[in-house]
């Protein structure tokens, strides 16, 4: 892939205590890619989110969301950004229409054009009969497909997602992974997704990202990371195969 980058960063670090959390990380994502980002618990992968997307400031080094600079213009970034956290909150007195309504103002989308398009987005993730259930008595699951009905309703160009499948049944998994791909193909939005599940990361992504200690210790496409630690014949490739491969050196 030839096209621009609208992820970079440049050493990007986070220390806390003197210890390098994120440990300067230089890397891009190209536009309407997917970009599996996978590494351990406490790696950086969440601590890297939050610093492109404004949420937390870079002891060092810079990064650029969409041409902005996360920290200073981030009104900008959260504007063109989609972010689905780890934890994931709706107003739980309010239903899921009224949550979707809630966002749609936020960003300036009249109701007139909102009322379709959210009854369209609930019924793309599955949530058309919990449409008027209030949130808070929302599954884990349900709420992991209220967010990417959100996603559809904002259209950002850049997506952010922090283990949007963490805990999730085979099924609902599957559908998550089916809608960002399609997102991501059908209106070219970057999605930069932290998953452990790695055979939905290998299904979906253009190229991989292992972190470990902060550290971006490979990068590439499967068959790039394939051919470094396994060398490839013409077996099939698993990602499992080659994190493990990866993992084990550390
Ligand atoms: N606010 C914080 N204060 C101190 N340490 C933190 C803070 N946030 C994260 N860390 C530490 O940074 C490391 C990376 O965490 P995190 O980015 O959440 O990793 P991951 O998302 O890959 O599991 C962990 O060791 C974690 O304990
Ligand atoms: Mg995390």
């Amino acid at each position: 892939m030839d096209q621009k980058p609208v992820i970079e960063t440049h050493e990007l670090t986070k220390s806390y205590l003197n210890h390098n959390v994120v440990d300067n990380l230089s890397f891009d994502v190209k536009e309407g890619e997917i970009f599996g980002f996978l590494g351990p618990n406490g790696s950086g992968k969440t601590t890297t989110l939050l610093m492109l997307i404004g949420l937390t400031e870079a002891t060092k080094g810079w990064a650029r969301v969409a041409g902005h600079d996360p920290t200073r213009e981030a009104t900008k970034v959260k504007r063109t950004v989609g972010y689905v956290p780890e934890n994931i909150g709706f107003y739980s007195d309010m239903n899921a229409k009224e949550n979707l309504q809630f966002l749609a103002r936020l960003n300036n989308i009249p109701d007139s054009v909102s009322s379709k398009k959210i009854k369209e987005a609930l019924e793309k993730v599955g949530l058309k009969d919990d449409a008027d259930k209030l949130t808070g008595a929302y599954s884990r699951g349900m709420r992991q497909r209220l967010a990417i009905a959100e996603i559809l309703i904002k259209e950002p160009k850049i997506v952010f997602l922090d283990e949007p499948t963490l805990g999730l049944d085979p099924d609902g998994t599957s559908r998550i992974i089916q809608h960002i791909q399609s997102l991501s193909r059908e209106k070219n939005i970057t999605v930069l997704l932290s998953s452990h599940d790695l055979k939905q990361v290998q299904k979906i992504s253009d190229r991989i990202g292992i972190m470990i200690n902060g550290k971006m210790i490979a990068l590439g496409t499967l068959e790039q990371l394939a051919e470094e630690k396994l060398g490839v014949g013409d077996r099939e490739i698993s990602l499992d195969d080659v994190y493990m491969k990866y993992f084990q050196e550390v």
